[in-house]
């Protein structure tokens, strides 16, 4: 009789937490944004090791990575951060509540990401020495924004 009572209390529990997610208008929206800020994590990741000597320079796959990153900059707007969808507000979010009261500001954010990653398609297409000359300006554009935009993981 307990382990039945233990078992419907579990079953309960379990599918509280799926109405929550349901219930959340903003997961669609953060799991989005997520997508997008890995793909370019994973590219930068890319341009980051032939940077620092770990990978060999590879004009092709650098170029690429660029292009990925130019691509995905070109896509961010509000669209993927609806009002309401910030940290603790919506479930794993980290947009912190100034995107939506400095809005201009977090909007040329996205705009100076967009210049950056257009330089950084030349530079990582060129040689290795312009991609790590490049590497700053592309690096700068993410962490500006993050500093100001989104809360450090604990
Ligand atoms: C205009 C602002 C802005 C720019 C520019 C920006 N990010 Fe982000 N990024 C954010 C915000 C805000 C979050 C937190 C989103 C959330 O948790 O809902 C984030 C989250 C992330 C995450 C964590 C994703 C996750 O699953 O939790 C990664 C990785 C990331 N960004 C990488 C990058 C990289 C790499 C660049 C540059 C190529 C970049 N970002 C440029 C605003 C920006």
């Amino acid at each position: 009789m307990k382990s039945m009572l233990m078992i419907a209390a579990l079953v309960a529990s379990v599918s509280s937490v799926a109405r929550a997610e349901e219930e959340d208008p903003f997961a669609d929206a953060v799991e989005m944004r997520h997508g997008l800020m890995l793909q370019m994590a994973t590219d930068l990741g890319k341009v980051g090791a032939m940077a620092k000597g770990e990978a060999p320079y590879d004009q092709a796959v650098a170029a690429r990575a660029a292009a990925n990153i130019a691509a995905i900059a070109s896509v961010l707007s509000m669209d993927q951060f609806p009002a309401g969808s910030e940290y603790q507000a919506s479930a794993d979010s980290y947009a912190l509540p100034a995107i939506w009261t400095a809005q201009d500001d977090f909007l040329v954010k996205i705009a100076d990401l967009n210049t950056a990653a257009a330089g950084f398609q030349t530079a990582a297409a060129t040689d290795v020495d312009a991609l790590k000359a490049g590497m700053g300006a592309l690096g700068g554009a993410c962490s500006a924004c993050h500093k100001a935009y989104r809360q450090p993981e604990e």
